[in-house]
């Protein structure tokens, strides 16, 4: 648990989420700070904030009399608010999670910089729909994540951007919505065509390799196992690539998604519409955490490397454990990674048996039983 010190003297206790042992990672940084002197010596008139992309609610929080929403695709960061808010005794405000629904008109909008410039290219067109001319957007960013493209965006969606001071190495984007809102329609989810499938895939904008497939993804693909498998889960799901293709090798079998993005989610389900018609489920969810024990016969995990602008083989290690959690006795973990990483280390901590099943240059598959 850290502390922020508020401009007003008031102290938040803030943790990420999950809440870790020994956590080195912060759960705001220079960029919120900024954000939150901004408000308490430039704009006492606020009064409606939409607070976008806030990590784990410094933002929310530290604006808590005037926050009226808060926009978040990811599940680890709403969840790490909600704790947050309830570790503070502050009273949550609603968190939206599907773009379609910001659809109240606010007067200033708060954007904590997302790492994807397509996503934040879609929440600009929905900004510049819903609110009327004269609303205020800021844009915090620490100055290493902060590429040109984002004043180009800014200037196109909204308008002119003039900026802050640096101050420990964070800025702000200031721009106020002066064109007519337009009649815009966002070009997400783009329909992607992916060698070897028939249907096109639909990627929304915060999905990962939304443009192209991924070469580790490819690579997996080529090496998802067919057998008798009842339950499979895809653990990292994207748009459903790997657990589309696991149904195609496996028809008898019941495909899970799970993904802590909600346009994660949301591409999976439909894309997974265009080819099959039973069910399949879809868990919004970080990692694996609460699923069913002893349930699955394999999952198959394309691990992520970083959650926004936060680099590292933590959420791979959760993963693990998770999918360690919810297979059956004998279960198999078939996960991909690059060869650097050395993932077979870490899954012989936690599997009865970790085999290589492949490799190239730059990847290796392991498979990993319980
Ligand atoms: C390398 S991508 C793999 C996507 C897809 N399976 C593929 O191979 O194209 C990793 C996925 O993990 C998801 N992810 C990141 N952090 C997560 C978490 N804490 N819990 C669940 N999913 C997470 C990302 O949103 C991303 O979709």
């Amino acid at each position: 648990m850290q502390k922020l010190v508020l401009p007003s003297q008031e102290t938040l206790s803030l943790s990420r989420y999950p809440d870790r042992k020994n956590e080195t990672l912060m759960p705001f940084d220079a960029s919120d700070e900024l954000v939150l002197s901004h408000f308490h010596e430039n704009e006492s008139s606020a009064q409606n904030v939409l607070v976008i992309e806030d990590n784990f609610g410094a933002l929310s929080l530290g604006l808590k009399e005037i926050t009226k929403s808060i926009f978040t695709d990811s599940f680890v960061s709403s969840k790490g608010i909600l704790e947050n808010c309830l570790s503070n005794k502050i009273s949550a405000p609603k968190i939206i999670n599907d773009l379609q629904n910001i659809d109240k008109e606010y007067d200033f909008v708060v954007i904590k910089l997302p790492k994807n410039m397509s996503y934040f290219e879609d929440l600009l067109i929905t900004i510049s729909r819903v609110c009327p001319i004269g609303t205020k957007i800021i844009c915090a960013a620490m100055i290493k994540h902060l590429p040109t493209s984002a004043f180009t965006l800014l200037e196109k969606y909204i308008g002119p951007v003039t900026t802050s001071l640096a101050k420990k190495k964070a800025r702000l984007l200031f721009s106020t919505i002066e064109k007519v809102p337009q009649e815009l329609s966002s070009p997400y989810p783009i329909q992607v065509q992916m060698p070897g499938f028939s249907e096109k895939f639909s990627n929304h904008s915060n999905v990962f390799s939304r443009e192209k497939l991924d070469q580790g993804s490819r690579f997996l693909l080529e090496h998802i196992p067919s057998r008798d498998y009842k339950n499979i889960l895809d653990l990292g799901c994207g748009n459903g690539i790997i657990g589309i293709k696991a149904k195609m090798k496996n028809p008898d079998s019941h495909i899970h998604f799970a993904d802590e993005s909600f346009m994660a989610i949301k591409s999976a389900k439909e894309n997974y519409q265009k080819y099959f018609s039973d069910e399949a489920f879809f868990h919004w969810t970080n990692c694996f955490e609460n699923g069913e024990k002893n349930f699955f016969d394999l999952v198959l995990c394309n691990p992520p490397f970083h959650q926004n602008n936060t680099v590292g083989d933590f959420i791979a290690w959760q993963m693990f454990n998770d999918a360690a959690k919810v297979l059956k006795k004998g279960g198999q973990l078939r996960v991909i990674g690059n060869r650097h990483l050395g993932y077979h280390i870490k899954l012989a901590r936690l599997f009865s048996k970790v085999d290589m099943v492949e490799g190239n240059k730059k990847f290796v598959i392991i498979d990993a039983f319980k």
